[in-house]
């Protein structure tokens, strides 16, 4: 994690959406199509891989302004969740607003995620809580992708905590995750954007910095033209390729969070888990089921760190949240590391616990508050994350034959990225070849 394969005076050359050569300029320069490219000056700039966000809650339409003032008089999260606030708090926005309200939403996050150099993002359901209410969601989440250039993956997170109406039979809202849910969002429909699952290899890393010259060829010059994406949609594909619990006090046991990780697979959908946020948990149940990352793993065991180390589960780690609900202590992010464990980092961007878009922010948090070298942040941000959507041969680095996602920071060095948090120094972001966000002062 600690190899970012940085080239100086570095160049990318881009065709159709893809990278086809990365090196010196003066090598990128003799390719047979650099002749021809329309160059984007990257002089005094660092060019990374579009971070990947692996963990996204965008489907809200309001902030939880009182759930954070109780949080500043000393009222702690689950003390919130208990009096009415939290989770539940943002379900009747999510049950009233319209497909196309919630798309409008979800797309005004997605382009603040790609102002800050988010070029991936993956996007949870989970403030509808009824079938209806969620399918919406997830109809919302691929309304709004199929504007952005960027790409999405969308993710079902039915089981994020009980609906009101189950309260009092949490195992009918269970049965309801995964009888009905479940087999309607692995269910192929026409015209949805499919994405590929690979098992992952996560850790090595390669990426460029001050690549001082960078070209593109012409032919994604449409901007934010969605039919020059729509062009690239598969004509099938599934409401949602992962599905979520929050296995958790107050949201899913163990053994209800396994029946419904037991129907994704049965209906072949990978799956994730929110896990040891806020209490531990033995994670070899969870385990069998291989999920592509558990999430949070704030009280991991020793003796799980050891056993991750030997698997291709991704630990996402998520600091903004431990930043916003204002706790001392942060996921042990060292020691996983030092395990061996593949450890990504993402937003968790949420009306709760993360009310942010910025990767930059979560990195500055990863080196200041969990002692992530600046290195192992940027791998943690890219090429991990894309491991934690089993997205690794498409994304997460600059290489011949992945997706030209790219993003240009106003730095001449990649540590003053974490560095200079709150300031935002991204200029440019091209997704998939697609200038998808620009700074306006930059002409
Ligand atoms: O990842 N922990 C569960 N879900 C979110 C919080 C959601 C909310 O409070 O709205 C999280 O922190
Ligand atoms: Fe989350």
């Amino acid at each position: 994690m600690r190899e970012l394969g940085t080239v100086d005076d570095g160049a990318v050359l881009i065709a159709s959406g893809k990278i086809v050569a990365v090196g010196t300029t003066d090598e990128v320069a003799k390719h047979k199509l650099a002749g021809k490219a329309e160059e984007i000056d990257c002089s005094h700039s660092v060019v990374l891989p579009g971070f990947v966000d692996s963990h996204t809650h965008p489907v809200f339409t309001a902030p939880r302004l009182i759930d954070f003032e109780k949080r500043t008089a000393g009222a702690s999260y689950e003390e919130i969740a208990e009096a009415g606030g939290g989770i539940r708090a943002s379900l009747r926005g999510v049950r009233e607003a319209s497909r196309e309200k919630l798309a409008d939403f979800i797309r005004k996050a997605l382009d603040e995620m790609a102002a800050q150099g988010t070029t991936t993002v993956e996007a949870k359901s989970g403030y509808g809580l009824s079938f209806e209410a969620e399918m919406k969601s997830l109809e919302a989440i691929r309304e709004a992708a199929h504007q952005w250039p960027g790409t999405v993956v969308p993710t079902l997170l039915g089981a994020h905590v009980v609906a009101p109406e189950h309260r009092d039979d949490p195992e009918e809202y269970v049965r309801i995750v995964c009888e009905e849910m479940i087999p309607a969002v692995s269910s192929l429909r026409r015209n949805r954007r499919s994405l590929g699952s690979r098992p992952p290899e996560p850790q090595k890393q390669r990426l460029g910095k001050e690549r001082r010259a960078l070209a593109r060829d012409d032919n994604h010059k449409s901007g934010r033209d969605s039919a020059a994406k729509a062009a690239r949609l598969p004509p099938f594909a599934r409401l949602a390729e992962f599905v979520d619990v929050f296995c958790e006090r107050g949201a899913f046991t163990m053994e209800q969070s396994l029946r419904i990780l037991r129907s994704a697979v049965e209906h072949n959908l990978g799956v994730r888990a929110h896990v040891c946020q806020l209490t531990p948990a033995t994670l070899a149940p969870l385990l069998h089921f291989q999920p592509a990352s558990l999430d949070h793993m704030d009280f991991v065991s020793d003796e799980d760190m050891a056993v991750l180390a030997k698997l291709d589960t991704v630990a996402t780690l998520l600091p903004a949240a431990n930043y916003f609900l204002g706790l001392d202590s942060f996921p042990p992010a060292r020691k996983l590391i030092d395990a061996g464990v593949p450890v990504a980092l993402a937003t968790d961007y949420n009306p709760g616990t993360a009310p942010t878009p910025s990767m930059p922010f979560v990195l500055s948090a990863a080196c200041t508050h969990m002692k992530m070298s600046l290195a192992e942040a940027i791998v943690a941000a890219t090429y991990n994350g894309a491991c934690a959507l089993r997205l690794q041969d498409r994304k997460g680095s600059l290489e011949p034959g992945k997706d030209a996602d790219i993003a240009i920071f106003d730095a001449t060095d990649y540590r003053e990225l974490p560095y200079w948090f709150g300031t935002n120094l991204c200029r440019e972001t091209l997704l998939a070849g697609i200038a998808g966000s620009k700074r306006q002062n930059q002409g």
